[in-house]
């Protein structure tokens, strides 16, 4: 909200300059992060700045600052924005260099941007649930990656929103993976099910807090991965991002989940995960 933090700077939005060969613009050769900010503290930073560095690393770009000077950065972005309640974008590219698709000599280096955005936390969605759709996944196979590249996802979200829902429910055949910019649990006879964190999804740091949620409140949890049709006969299904947090699914394609009702563990989850953002502030 009025300054970007670029490369090792905090500058006036106006200041930045994007090359027009930045290979983020061309190919989209960079990674990405989404944090979110909590009456100005930042949730789970470290984790999301470690999968920063992990998804840099898995397409060979090294980013040229350590984390704690990405930490200090981006939470003077926090100050300075005097962002309150919403979440920091940040992305790092592989940087600027005449166009080809091999990588460009080791003197470019890579180009961080970030800013903040100010939201409201969608409430409406945590307590009255959401629809989704089942949409193919026609994805890359290194989903683990949080690349800039996102042409699957926004075509899969496209549809979702043509469709009147809020989230693609993908699927590589039969097999529930995630969802377009989400993870996807289920719960059946007390057990809550989600994708095993591999190649074929994000491993989303809302999900490993809610794992962590769920061993805190007694709700067993299975990393196997489920199929759609059993998916539709889950007791309770929800999808988890930095943005959405625990947002219930209701119906999927029509078909009612728990009668179209935010079923009992998906409340406890929720209530287990806002006390976790409750014990940010008394940090
Ligand atoms: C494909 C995909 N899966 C899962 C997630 C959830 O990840 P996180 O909880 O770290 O926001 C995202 C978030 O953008 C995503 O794009």
């Amino acid at each position: 909200m009025g300054y970007t933090l670029w490369n090792d700077k905090i500058v006036n939005d106006n200041e930045i300059l994007i090359n027009k060969e930045d290979r983020g613009y061309q190919f989209g050769d960079g990674v990405y992060e989404v944090i979110k900010v909590y009456n100005g503290e930042m949730f789970t930073v470290d984790e999301h700045i470690d999968r920063l560095y992990l998804s840099a690393e898995k397409i060979k770009i090294t980013i040229p600052m350590t984390k704690d000077k990405l930490h200090k950065l981006l939470y003077e972005l926090v100050e300075i924005d005097q962002l309150n309640t919403g979440h920091i974008y940040f992305q790092v590219t592989r940087g600027a260099a005449p166009r080809a698709h091999n990588f460009p000599g080791d003197t470019v280096l890579p180009v961080i941007t970030a800013y903040t955005k100010e939201n409201e936390r969608p409430i409406e969605n945590f307590e009255k649930g959401v629809k989704a759709t089942f949409v193919e996944d026609i994805r890359w196979l290194r989903c683990d990656i949080k690349s800039l590249n996102l042409l699957g996802a926004v075509l899969a979200k496209q549809e979702a929103v043509e469709k009147g829902c809020y989230e693609a429910i993908l699927h590589r055949g039969d097999i529930v993976t995630e969802g377009s910019s989400t993870n996807v649990f289920g719960i059946k006879n007390g057990v809550l099910y989600t994708h095993p964190a591999n190649n074929l999804i994000l491993k989303g740091i809302t999900r490993s807090v809610v794992l962590e949620c769920a061993n805190e409140i007694g709700l067993p949890v299975k990393e196997e991965a489920f199929t759609k049709s059993a998916t539709l006969q889950m007791d309770e299904v929800f999808v988890t991002s930095t943005t959405s947090e625990v947002t219930p699914v209701i119906s999927i394609d029509g078909t009612e989940i728990n009668n179209g009702n935010v079923g009992e563990w998906t409340r406890k989850l929720q209530a287990q995960f806002e006390t976790k953002i409750k014990m940010l502030q008394v940090k």
